[in-house]
């Protein structure tokens, strides 16, 4: 993250000066700023990574899938795929969003524990012959999607998605975003393995191509992703002598950024670790798939914020800020903690605690206690950026209280390149009045 200054009185993020920014007569704050040269040289160094740890042999059918959800904006969706990524969606929207940034058919998994029809059928239907795989979660999404590709004439590649039980508290990770535990909804448990095997290996219209899992996200530690690839290595082994279709194991996202309080793995070294596990146990001619979304472009976004006014009531000191959870809703969701930090740099001023907190009408908008110049506040200039908002900031942004969406800008060696104009307030007060008779 590169927001030291060269303007000694600004902060600095992607190059660009954030007071510049702020003097804008254009750009309204609250406001994402997205460094795209740093989100792509996060996905060249995961991609190398791979390029170095596989054999030669499975090198072509390796795929880092970006898990669209972290952050769909079109600019830097484009700039990973442009780096070689390909894309893991959980919606017909994003499959579309996917499509539409050029990212090949053949490089798009689909995953998500409840897929419609109409979304099996977009992806079953997509380019010549389908997606690369839609990571099938249940016996009963098997037979649906079978049903859906036959009435089609295709034959849906899917690719297994199990639970590996992976034992929460194992994850150093919070209980919301756990995702591989054996209460979680996600996957089909070990238990139903064998059955869905025999649905798929019994059903033509569906060809099992990979067998992956995904066990959680914000993941400190490479263990508990060790731990289920261990397990899918283990079933791709099995699988792969009745199917000899089998292409791909998935490992899923999940590698965590540091917030603040440490986070010493990197993705490549999970990726290192899941090489050459899967060397190990043989299955080098198999391709390894992930889904990283949080880590490409987590530490790579900061939200501006204006500092509305501060509130000092006895020894307690808010600093209201224009951001909300509606544009951030990580602290208010997981109690997340982000670091905030004044854009204006005034050297020698003393930093008190304020407790940083959004204009919403909810106690949980709350950003928590952040050491920051006593003086903020007290001129309208007076800003401040949260760092690390570059994944799951925007993308969970909503327009409670009748609030705008926070405006984007996408920055590249030091110039903003392009940006995302804020929905006004207005386009929110139409759609509340636009409801019309039905049936009209
Ligand atoms: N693949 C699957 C199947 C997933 O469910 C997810 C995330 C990913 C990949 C990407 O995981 P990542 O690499 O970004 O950790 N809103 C939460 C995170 C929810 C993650 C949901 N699934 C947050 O703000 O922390």
């Amino acid at each position: 993250m590169s927001c030291e200054s060269a303007n000694p009185s600004s902060r600095v993020f992607g190059g660009v000066s954030l007071a510049d920014v702020l003097a804008h007569p254009r750009l309204v704050t609250p406001l994402y700023v997205y460094d795209l040269d740093a989100m792509a040289a996060e996905a060249r160094s995961l991609i190398q990574a791979f390029d170095d740890e596989s054999a030669v042999s499975s090198k072509a059918n390796n795929l880092v899938a970006y898990a669209i959800k972290a952050n769909a904006a079109g600019p830097i969706v484009r700039e990973l795929v442009a780096e070689g990524c390909g894309a893991d969606v959980v919606s017909g929207g994003e499959l579309t969003l996917a499509l539409d940034c050029g990212v090949p058919p053949e490089r798009i998994v689909f995953s998500g524990v409840g897929k419609t029809n109409a979304e099996i059928d977009l992806a079953t239907g997509a380019g010549a012959s389908g997606i690369a795989a839609i990571q099938v979660e249940s016996l009963e999404e098997i037979e649906r999607v079978a049903i859906r590709a036959r009435q089609m004439n295709r034959v849906a590649r899917v690719s297994l998605r199990i639970n590996p039980a992976v034992h929460i508290d194992d994850l150093a990770t919070h209980e919301y975003i756990a995702t591989g535990h054996d209460e979680a909804k996600f996957g089909v448990p070990i238990a139903d393995v064998s059955a869905a095997l025999d649905r798929i290996a019994n059903l033509p219209s569906v060809r099992l191509v990979g067998v992956g899992a995904h066990v959680g996200s914000q993941l400190t530690a490479v263990e508990p992703y060790l731990a289920a690839a261990r397990i899918v290595f283990g079933l791709a082994k099995e699988v792969r002598v009745r199917f000899a279709s089998l292409q791909f194991v998935d490992t899923g996202g999940g590698f965590g950024i540091d917030y603040g309080s440490g986070c010493s793995v990197r993705p490549a070294d999970f990726i290192r670790a899941v090489c050459s596990l899967k060397k190990d146990v043989g299955l080098h001619d198999l391709g390894l798939y992930c889904e990283p979304g949080r880590s490409l472009v987590g530490a790579h976004g900061v939200l501006v914020a204006r500092v509305i006014q501060r509130k000092i009531s006895g020894h307690r000191r808010w600093l209201m800020i224009d951001a909300g959870m509606n544009d951030l809703m990580r602290p208010a969701l997981y109690q997340a903690r982000h670091r905030i930090v004044s854009v204006r740099l005034d050297g020698a001023e003393e930093n008190v605690r304020y407790r940083v907190v959004g204009p919403v009408c909810e106690s949980s908008d709350d950003f928590g206690v952040h050491e920051l110049p006593e003086s903020l506040g007290t001129r309208d200039s007076d800003a401040v950026m949260v760092l690390d908002a570059g994944a799951y900031g925007y993308s969970m942004a909503s327009r409670y209280n009748g609030r705008a969406l926070p405006t984007e800008i996408f920055v590249r060696r030091g110039v903003i390149e392009a940006w995302i104009e804020r929905q006004p307030n207005d386009a929110w007060v139409r759609d509340r009045l636009s409801a019309s008779p039905f049936g009209a």
